[in-house]
């Protein structure tokens, strides 16, 4: 098992099947706090430098919202706009300075390596929120935690299953790390279903092939697909050299209610990391699904907090003293479900 303390998170290539389960049991023990039945102040006086140099709503919210739920406080830069970095200042440089107004900083940039090079720069752990198409490794950790617990309640396994990726798997960071992170786990089953032009990239199928698990690439939803997940994606459109080339992707694999029944089993979970495309020439998910039982799009978000947590607890060495400096909630709290 590696130790997370003081470390870096880049790439889910940096974890082991021990590790994993380590993050994971820690992350269980969050939830007393993430449902508000308790408090801790454990990381009372950090400061978590919550970096978001391109559009985000969960993955930005949850960083600060795990850091909070563990009594420590959140200082943001959102856009390059609104940063020196749009003056010229170097990633290196920007790293230098506001690592020493942090005690860990959460990064997210449009551009593949940014994080890696921005953590050259800095003087305290620096955590992937997204580099480009390259890794969003939080993601993928949090979807592995939801596609464990979603397959445990249906008395099955992480060993052996069979996931459907659907959508843009080209440029989409979340499909890059989840199927790497997936890899650590036997005999695996992917379908990738794409159009021809956004295929998932050679180096992860390269990934998944010496990991010696199988794959199948289809362009097309038709047939039944024997999967346990099926995770839609969004067609990546800011990764596009134009808005015109996108939008002939958009809406080429929608899901929905009467099409998830034809083309999956009864119990097939259906995830998406989200923002789902909603607008009418999209709408990738349909809202006829949120009735769906098998919908889990929001335990991943909830699971997201959890999952930020235990890293953060990890990476600060916190995680055997959250009772020490547990507290009972006062106030009505709703998050009970
Ligand atoms: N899943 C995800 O990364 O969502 P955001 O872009 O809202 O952070």
């Amino acid at each position: 098992m590696n130790s997370l303390l003081g470390q870096h998170i880049l790439s889910v290539e940096q974890f082991d099947r021990d590790t994993i389960t380590h993050i994971f049991s820690v992350a269980d023990q969050m939830l007393p706090y993430a449902k508000r039945e308790k408090r801790t102040t454990v990381l009372n006086g950090a400061i978590l430098g919550n970096l978001f140099f391109e559009p985000s709503t969960r993955t930005r919210v949850s960083f600060g919202t795990a850091f909070n739920l563990l009594g420590g406080f959140v200082r943001e830069t959102t856009g390059i706009g609104t940063s020196a970095l749009a003056k010229g200042e170097s990633l290196y440089d920007t790293a230098r300075v506001l690592s020493g107004y942090s005690d860990i900083i959460a990064m997210r940039h449009p551009d593949s390596g940014s994080v890696n090079e921005f953590s050259n720069g800095s003087r305290v752990p620096v955590v992937n929120g997204g580099d480009g198409a390259n890794e969003h490794p939080t993601q993928a950790l949090l979807d592995l935690y939801t596609i464990r617990k979603e397959l445990n309640s249906h008395d099955s396994d992480l060993d052996g299953m069979h996931i459907a990726m659907i959508g843009d798997l080209r440029h989409g960071r979340t499909v890059h790390s989840l199927s790497k992170l997936l890899c650590l786990f036997k005999n695996i089953h992917f379908t990738l279903i794409s159009p021809a032009e956004l295929t998932m990239p050679d180096s992860v199928l390269d990934v998944i092939t010496n990991a010696g698990h199988q794959f199948r690439i289809t362009d097309s939803l038709e047939g039944q697909f024997d999967a346990d997940i099926c995770y839609q994606t969004r067609i990546q459109e800011e990764r596009f050299p134009s808005q015109e080339e996108a939008n002939k992707y958009r809406g080429k694999f929608r899901l929905d209610q009467e099409i998830y029944t034809r083309h999956f089993k009864s119990k097939t979970v259906i995830m998406h990391p989200l923002p789902r495309d909603s607008r009418a020439d999209a709408n990738e998910l349909d809202n006829d699904l949120n009735a769906n039982p098998n919908l889990a799009i929001f335990r991943q978000t909830d699971n997201g907090v959890l999952v930020r947590m235990a890293l953060f607890a990890l990476i600060l060495g916190v995680e055997n003293k959250l009772k020490q400096y547990e507290h009972n909630v006062p106030w009505y709290a709703a998050h009970k479900d």
